[in-house]
């Protein structure tokens, strides 16, 4: 077995001989964060998807991600290190039942969330993520009727934010529902001074406590632009790698999950399938490469596409 020193000098070598980019959120360990060419959240890694003159990806994400850079990059040999990496959003909403879901309702704009297979993209009008959401739905006629999946709890924050109502798909990520409120209130206590900031993902219970929420970059943004100095943060904790190597003074303390995990915090079981030993591997061996097919790729890539034209 390789020492993790041997793994990263492989890595690099190999990614420099392949001509091979290294695309990771903020989710996966921080040793695999510090090797990637790129971190960033789902718009942030699409965008850089869409742009590389690499002949490879390697995204150490999850599987929607994967699929997303093939889907706005078609001509790339796409690579996972783990093809089982899912989403609990992207599970929630099967093409078929989502397809009759949509047939209920044939007047409406389909929005979907990025965290959801290419087959959901395929089906839907505009692709959205955390940080695009508000401003998308904004930009729509206020009388345009929608439906907004797979992720509830962020339809429901756009709704309230907005003003507007949507017809929501009844799907959750499960790593932010169990944010525990009870525990936060006591870490909130031992720590009045701290802001409590979360992603959209979260219910809305635990939402209405936020004084920030935002995409997993506007977190980012926020701690370091914020004079405060305690942040408890309510999302995954890998974040908080990249939150304690751009402000290592201040104290950043992850929301509390309601079961007692080994961090006690919020960690995505999916994400953290990627390790430094499959990720060898897979710039070693070039796989598992993801396909999407083509037709299903091409409707799915129009929704993107438009999603992208609308964020600048
Ligand atoms: P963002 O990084 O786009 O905020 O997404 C969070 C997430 O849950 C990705 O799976
Ligand atoms: Fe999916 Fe939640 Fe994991 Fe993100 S954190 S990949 S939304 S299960």
């Amino acid at each position: 077995v390789a020492s993790d020193v041997d793994l990263i000098a492989e890595i690099n070598r190999l990614k420099r001989e392949k001509n091979a980019v290294i695309l990771a959120h903020y989710y996966v360990d921080g040793e695999i964060q510090d090797l990637a060419d790129y971190i960033g959240d789902s718009l942030g890694l699409s965008q850089q998807a869409a742009s590389t003159e690499a002949d490879m990806i390697v995204f150490c994400g999850v599987h929607f991600m994967g699929e997303t850079a093939k889907i706005l990059s078609p001509h790339k040999k796409v690579v996972i290190p783990d093809l089982n990496a899912g989403c609990s959003l992207a599970d929630s909403a099967p093409a078929d039942k989502f397809a009759a879901f949509k047939a209920q309702y044939p007047d409406h704009l389909v929005l979907s969330y990025i965290n959801c297979s290419a087959e959901i993209k395929a089906l839907s009008d505009i692709i959205v993520t955390s940080s695009n959401a508000l401003k998308i739905v904004e930009s729509l006629p206020r009388d345009q009727k929608i439906i907004f999946a797979p992720d509830a709890n962020l339809g429901r924050f756009v709704m309230n934010k907005t003003g507007r109502d949507m017809v929501l798909w009844d799907g959750a990520c499960i790593v932010h529902i169990d944010i525990s409120l009870e525990k936060l209130q006591r870490l909130r206590t031992e720590n009045p001074n701290a802001e409590f900031i979360a992603h959209p993902e979260c219910q809305e219970h635990i939402l209405s406590q936020a004084d920030y929420v935002g995409s997993t970059t506007a977190l980012l943004k926020y701690v370091v632009d914020s004079p405060n100095q305690t942040f408890i943060v309510g999302t995954e904790a890998g974040i908080l790698h990249k939150m304690r190597q751009a402000v290592p003074h201040k104290k950043i303390i992850p929301a509390p999950a309601s079961q007692n995990n080994t961090c006690a915090c919020s960690e995505c079981p999916y994400m953290k399938m990627n390790t430094l030993e499959k990720l060898y591997n897979c710039l070693l061996y070039e796989q598992p490469e993801i396909f999407v097919p083509e037709d299903v790729r091409v409707k799915a890539e129009a929704s993107v596409i438009r999603m992208l034209e609308m964020s600048k």
